[in-house]
Parts: C-alpha cells; structure tokens; sequence
C-alpha cells in the first residue's frame, strides 16, 4: 500500500516510525515532514492544508490511504473534501469529517455534545459579545479560580485560568473583545476542576472502537510543572491511576457515549479521538476533545503499539475494526522533549545539531531542518527522546541520557518528567 502522511512534527514522526514498520507498506510519503520523517519514508513539500495540491498527488501517485496527523487540516475539511472529489472518494482519510473535528474545533460545540449525551465534564456556559454583562454575572456565582476558554482554535492559547473574580471579568471582556480574534468571539465559563489529568486515545471506524495506550503529558515549561504552558515538554505511558478499573468507567461513561452519540448524530467520524481527562476523586471527566492524536504522547504510546498500525487503518477504513488486533507492549515508555532556550517565548532557530543518534533510544524529530547538509533547530520543540524501560523510571533515565547526549546551542529538557507519578 502507498501511504500518504500529513504533518510535520515528532506526532508525525512517531506516526509514521510505526507506519513505516507495517508489511503492508510498500511506499511511505509524509507531507510536509521534516528530516526525521525522511528517514523512514519520503517528503513531499506539500503544506498539509494544501487541500488541491493534496488532492493531485494523491491520484498522480496512487496513493491508498491518507492519514491525517494535525487538526488544522480536519477542522478545514480534508475529509469531507476527499468525500466530495469524484476522484478522491474512494480513497480512504484516517480522521473525522468536518463535522466531527467541531468536536475541538468549538469548545461550546464539545460542552453542548457532552451534554446531550450526560458525558461527565465541568458545569459551563457559553457568553457571546452582545453578553458580557451576563458572562460577568455568571462569573460572580462561581468559586476560584476561573476558568475561560476562546470557543475556537487559538494553537493551545485560548484556556485562561484566573484566581480572582476582578482578572476573570476583566479577561471576559477582552476575550470577548476579540483578543483572540474569531476564536474567542464565543467564550466557555466553566468550573474548575482538580484532579490530576490523562490523555486518553481511541482509534475509530465510527462503529467500533479500539483503546489505545494512554498517557500523560507535561505542559508546563519548568520543572515542578511551572511557568508557561508549552506544545508539551515530555510523556509518560502507561499512567499508573489509569488502572484497568479507571480505564472500564472511562469507557462506559465516556468512551462508549460518545462514539455512539457521534454515530446518533449522524455525524461521520473515522480517525483519533482523543479524550483530555481529569481524574476527579476517582471519577474521570472530560476536559477537553482533540480530533487527532496528543503531541508529544504520541512519541511514547506509539512505541507502546505493537499491532501492525496499517491494519488497524484498514479497519477504520472498511469499517471492520471490531475484526482487527491491537497489542500493546507492557514495557513502559517515556518521551522528553528537548526545546530551544526561550521557548515558549521568544528563541533562536537555525543552531547546528549534532549526537541526534541515541542507542537503546528512539529519537523523534519535531522541529529540525536540513540547511547545508547540516541539520539544524527549526522550532520550539526541536526533538524527543523516546525510551522503552522496565519500569517508567528506567524509561525516564534512558530517555534523559539521550536528551543530555543530543546537542546544540540553547537546548533545555525537563528532567522531572513523571515527577507526580513517583518516577
Ligand atoms: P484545554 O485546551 O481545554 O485542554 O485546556 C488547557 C488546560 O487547562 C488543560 O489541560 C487543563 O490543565 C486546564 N483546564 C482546562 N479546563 C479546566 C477546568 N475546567 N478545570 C481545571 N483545569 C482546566
Ligand atoms: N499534548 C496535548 C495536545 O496534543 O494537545
């Protein structure tokens, strides 16, 4: 089979690691890509919401299937695009159509979904501009701290969480006054929960459903989980609290509702839902739908697969998922993310890399670049250490040697990935 991957960072350089490994796979493409993806398959510069330019490679190359690793790409339509082309039609799109990618496209959309479908997940409301007043009331019967959310995709900025009263009527007003644009044209109030929180992923073929590895992901910058929120620092999988007890209320309460709430509204969806969860006292609650897989947990739940991820595909695609295998490797795995100093903030790009081989590790590429011949950071994220151990903290420690061994001028890591799971 001749496989087209859409994206270009250690999501999809971890996608297509495992794709690159099926015996089905005769060609691999990857479109854009960067150099890590190149070594397991070819790149193609073809943005990945370049829908035409998609579209005419496709056919020109017989491609078989598209994957789709990014959620700009799903949001704008891919599927429904493919769906709509006479020529396209028939071949196979791994992702949710439009409709189904609202599910994180409009955070109002995913509240009002759970909803409907009694999915457990904070109290909320929805304010617009003519509201604000409203908004600001709503604000005063809630306890501390706030949480405000831009109803649309602001790229992970569009969740504020305020401790007073005085900052979240002042941030209403001007999320509402358009501080993000469009995105935040609509804003959800809703209750802050605490908990500790875990990414929960499922492959689809809008019937059946397969629970893939969870894990859980370190978004802050500093150790100790502080400072500002970043694309994510690191990985960890399995998650001890997601014990097979959790995982079944999971699927009952939440999993299973909204496949079948998705297929109730008739909505078409075949591809990754991925389920960002809060463990409340026990009880699991959804923070948020993504339409794709988590970045940077793919780079550790993807070593976790040890099913052909091809055939798996294949099931979404015909629809016979509930027919196909998905084994999972009981080795822990951890990723750690190495990033360029600044990030999330302002940084450098365009410094020499080198050591970007580890032993006994895999390396995923997220932003790199090839200049010269060299290799080079392209972005925030630069590359991720991945390791197999035979416990987490030995997962930890391999992946971290390799993060130390890595270099370049500027590189950061955090070296307490795991630190609130006893790694
Ligand atoms: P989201 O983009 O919806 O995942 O929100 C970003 C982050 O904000 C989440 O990963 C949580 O850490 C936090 N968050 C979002 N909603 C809530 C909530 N209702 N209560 C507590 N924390 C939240
Ligand atoms: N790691 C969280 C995300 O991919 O949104």
């Amino acid at each position: 089979m001749k496989l087209l991957l859409l994206g270009s960072g250690g999501r999809e350089h971890a996608l297509a690691w495992k794709i690159a490994q099926s015996p089905k796979i005769e060609h691999l493409y990857i479109a854009p890509g960067n150099p890590g993806t190149a070594q397991v398959g070819e790149n193609v510069p073809i943005k990945a919401d370049d829908f035409d330019a998609i579209g005419r490679f496709v056919i020109d190359h017989q491609v078989d299937m598209v994957v789709v690793g990014p959620e700009d790409p799903l949001v704008k339509g891919i599927y429904d695009y493919f769906q709509h082309d006479e020529h396209l039609c028939r071949i196979p799109v791994i992702g949710p159509s439009k409709a189904g990618a609202v599910l994180e496209g409009s955070k109002d959309f995913a509240k009002a979904f759970m909803q409907r479908h009694g999915i457990p997940t904070a109290a909320y409301r929805t304010f617009d501009g003519t509201q604000v007043e409203d908004g600001c009331r709503f604000l005063e019967t809630l306890k501390a701290p706030y949480v405000l959310k831009a109803d649309g995709l602001c790229a992970g900025k569009g969740v504020l969480i305020l401790p007073t009263l005085e900052e979240a009527q002042c941030a209403l007003h001007e999320m509402l006054g358009g501080q993000f644009g469009n995105a935040s044209s609509r804003v959800v109030i809703e209750e802050f929960l605490s908990g500790i929180e875990c990414s929960v992923f499922v492959l689809t073929d809008g019937t059946h459903y397969k629970v893939l590895p969870e894990a859980k992901d370190y978004k802050r910058i500093g150790e100790g989980d502080t400072g500002l929120n970043t694309g994510g620092m690191g990985s960890v999988s399995p998650v001890p609290f997601a014990t097979s007890e959790w995982m079944e209320r999971v699927e009952q309460t939440i999993i299973r509702p909204t496949v079948e709430g998705l297929k109730a509204e008739g909505i078409d969806y075949k591809g990754f839902i991925f389920f960002g969860l809060i463990n409340c006292d026990g009880t699991p609650k959804v923070i948020e739908y993504n339409c794709r897989m988590g970045d940077p947990e793919t780079e550790s739940v993807m070593l976790r697969i040890e099913s052909d991820l091809v055939d798996l595909f294949e099931g979404v695609a015909t629809g016979d998922l509930d027919a196909r295998t998905l084994t999972i490797d009981p080795r822990p795995a951890v990723c750690v993310m190495c990033v360029s100093a600044g990030y999330p903030e302002h940084y450098e790009k365009g410094r020499v890399m080198s050591h970007t081989e580890v032993e006994g590790s895999v390396v995923f590429h997220a932003g790199t670049a090839l200049r010269d011949g060299q290799l080079v950071t392209a972005g925030g994220r630069v590359i991720a250490v991945s390791s197999y151990g035979s416990t987490a903290a030995e997962a930890l420690q391999q992946s971290m040697r390799g993060a130390a061994q890595i270099d370049y001028e500027g590189k950061y890591f955090r070296r307490d990935i795991g630190f609130d799971l006893g790694l």
